[in-house]
């Protein structure tokens, strides 16, 4: 009889195949060990959707704008960066030139940022010149953070601004306040939810741009028309909560507080009690009472610890299916170790680098965000 050998299986990240199979007592030590090797030069920054396992060992916890805020502050030389890859890109953006930024999988994307590409927003621009002459005059180019640094950096160029879903109804009314239009993209809920429910501009007056269309699917007259173009991207986590998935809880708990997420739909923002960013969601339910329920519409790593820090209160995914944000949780305790111990052995692995060029306007967009959220 022929006797086959297989291969031993290999993980996703061939690179961290060596920590393949170790305990997560051995891995938590080890990471503790390259951790202590590195000292003050060495920040982990974790995002709030980041898996248990890795988020523990983060000295900084944030939502996108903490932890640009933070990126921008630290002092190490080393930022060990668990979220995704626009996050790692607008720390390096925003650094100092001497710092590194690492991101442990490199495959750690974001759906919605990978929804706007550079060439599209390029060609969209034209087709607005066309239409409306002179788009820098007319129409105010405003990115989610949730994007490339290339399209960060066309929009630093044009005189416009990053925002997050903590300052967005700043930007917005600053951008309201400079330009007679705006393009958001790529999250059309965001920006959906900014311009009509926090400013009051009319949805008649928004249009949904479809970048795969000529003028987007529309005649040049509803352009001029319009004063918002919503970019048709969205967040593939957020995107699944549904109005009705809110009625089933009330229905169940008569009594239970929803709350979600700004990149959920307007029918299910509309349909719940409260909406914030992941900061503003944290912070409402720690301060909530004893015995109160919360049906949360957000990334499922985050609503599973928001009930383990509030164990006084019921917290439940609104949704009945698990939304993870599955490209965040790419980034484990392995490849974390890896990136430290070759790290504490002073070789850099998986290096976030932009080119000098877009990071200079990049960090124009994201700098004007900065200033702006701080008045
Ligand atoms: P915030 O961190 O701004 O709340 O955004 C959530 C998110 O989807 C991050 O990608
Ligand atoms: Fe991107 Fe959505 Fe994941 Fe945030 S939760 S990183 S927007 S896919």
């Amino acid at each position: 009889m022929t006797v086959i050998t297989l291969e031993a299986p290999r993980t996703a990240h061939d690179h961290a195949a060596d920590y393949a199979g170790m305990s997560t007592d051995e891995l938590d030590a080890r990471i503790a060990a390259a951790k202590a090797k590195l000292g003050d030069q060495l920040v982990i920054l974790g995002h709030h959707y980041q898996r248990d396992d890795v988020v523990k060992h983060a000295d900084l916890t944030g939502d996108s704008y903490g932890l640009s805020v933070d990126a921008c502050r630290t002092a190490a030389q080393y930022i060990v960066f668990c979220g995704v890859h626009f996050m790692a890109e607008s720390a390096d953006i925003l650094g100092r030139d001497d710092q590194v930024v690492i991101l442990p999988d490199h495959s750690a994307g974001c759906s919605m940022a990978d929804m706007a590409d550079i060439e599209q927003l390029e060609d969209v621009w034209e087709e607005l010149e066309q239409v409306l002459g002179a788009a820098d005059a007319q129409v105010m180019p405003i990115t989610y953070v949730n994007s490339t640094a290339a399209v960060k950096a066309f929009v630093g160029a044009h005189g416009g601004a990053c925002c997050t879903s903590s300052n967005a109804e700043k930007i917005v009314r600053w951008s309201k306040a400079q330009r007679p239009k705006m393009l958001f993209l790529p999250d059309q809920h965001l920006g959906r939810y900014t311009a009509h429910m926090q400013l009051g501009v009319p949805l008649e007056k928004m249009l949904v741009w479809n970048p795969n269309q000529r003028y987007g699917g529309h005649t040049p007259e509803a352009i001029r028309e319009a004063e918002v173009f919503l970019w048709a991207g969205h967040c593939s986590v957020h995107a699944q909560f549904r109005p009705a998935y809110v009625d089933a809880w009330r229905e169940q708990h008569p009594d239970i507080n929803v709350i979600v997420h700004p990149e959920c739909s307007l029918g299910v923002i509309r349909a719940a009690d409260y909406v914030g960013s992941t900061a503003y969601i944290i912070n409402t339910i720690k301060n909530a009472p004893a015995g109160s329920k919360w049906a949360v519409g957000t990334e499922i790593n985050l609503v599973n610890r928001l009930q383990t820090h509030n164990p006084d209160k019921l917290i439940v995914s609104l949704s009945p299916f698990a939304c993870l944000c599955s490209t965040m949780y790419r980034i484990d305790p392995e490849e974390l170790c890896w990136v430290l111990e070759h790290l504490a052995e002073g070789e850099v692995v998986n290096q976030i680098e932009v080119p000098a060029a877009i990071k200079r306007s990049a960090r124009l967009a994201l700098e004007r965000m900065l200033e702006i959220s701080a008045t």
